[in-house]
């Protein structure tokens, strides 16, 4: 997959991707990261890429054209086709649904505003989709184009050394939440490691694990549980089991 930045700090991002599961997805060639900053396309002594916003009010707004021309040399360096995703705090919330989507893409072109965002004609003419990581304002859409290839990153066939292992992660299975995991040592003065974990019966443990996920599920996101798809003996089975049953702490 390549994933094209524009970006007043794409080394910011680039930086953020150097790590762990994306760097390693990066030097496997599984995934290629490249910034494009608008400034290089500014013109002036001052390369300007923000100005006043018109009608007043404070801050400043990201020009169109040293974004627009940004985006079409990251268009022009692959022929692959690319949507444009911007980072935006009024785009539609990223979920894992929508990361699996995005992972499947060739190719990701990532917007990232700074200062009150960017002037609206650029967004109408150049944005195909508008992406927030939460309810809340970043200062500039690095952060949030970070986790974006972070979360891409680790859906890439070969990047986690253990195929299966996105697979049990929360909101994968049937939409619940990940069980809880324990390593050694099995005493510890913070506690014991539950018997059954360390009984060697895989079917026991995969029982185990399913209903923890359902506990915890119910406890902390019981909107996930509505939407989950669980069986008519584990609707019962969980129906049966005392609201506070799940034995691990309330975060
Ligand atoms: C200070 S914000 C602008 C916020 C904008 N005035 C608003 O209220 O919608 C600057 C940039 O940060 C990024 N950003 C801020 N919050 C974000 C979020 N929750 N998700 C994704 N990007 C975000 C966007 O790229 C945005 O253009």
């Amino acid at each position: 997959m390549r994933i094209d930045l524009i970006s007043l700090f794409p080394e910011f991002v680039a930086q953020c991707a150097g790590f762990g599961v994306v760097g390693r997805a990066r030097e496997r060639g599984l995934l290629s990261v490249h910034g494009w900053n608008p400034r290089d396309y500014a013109g002036g002594n001052y390369r300007r890429v923000d100005d006043r916003p018109f009608g007043g009010g404070p801050g400043m707004v990201m020009m169109i054209d040293p974004l627009r021309d940004a985006i079409r040399a990251a268009r022009a360096a692959d022929p692959a086709p690319a949507r444009v995703t911007y980072l935006s705090p009024q785009g539609r919330p990223l979920t894992q649904a929508i990361v699996r989507e995005l992972a499947a893409r060739p190719r990701l072109i990532l917007l990232c505003g700074r200062y009150e965002g960017v002037d609206e004609r650029l967004v109408e003419a150049e944005v195909d989709e508008e992406l927030s990581i939460g309810d809340y304002v970043l200062s500039g859409g690095e952060l949030a184009a970070a986790v974006v290839v972070d979360a891409v990153a680790r859906l890439q066939d070969g990047a986690l050394n253990d195929a299966g292992s996105a697979a049990q992660d929360s909101f994968e299975a049937d939409g619940l939440l990940d069980c809880p995991h324990y390593t050694r040592p099995v005493e510890h003065e913070l506690g014991t490691v539950p018997e059954v974990l360390l009984s060697g019966n895989h079917a026991e443990i995969a029982r185990w694990r399913r209903r923890q996920s359902l506990l915890r599920t119910r406890r902390r996101r019981p909107d996930l549980l509505a939407a989950a798809d669980l069986s008519p003996e584990e609707r019962a089975w969980l129906a049966a089991q005392p609201e506070d049953g799940e034995g691990t702490r309330d975060r």
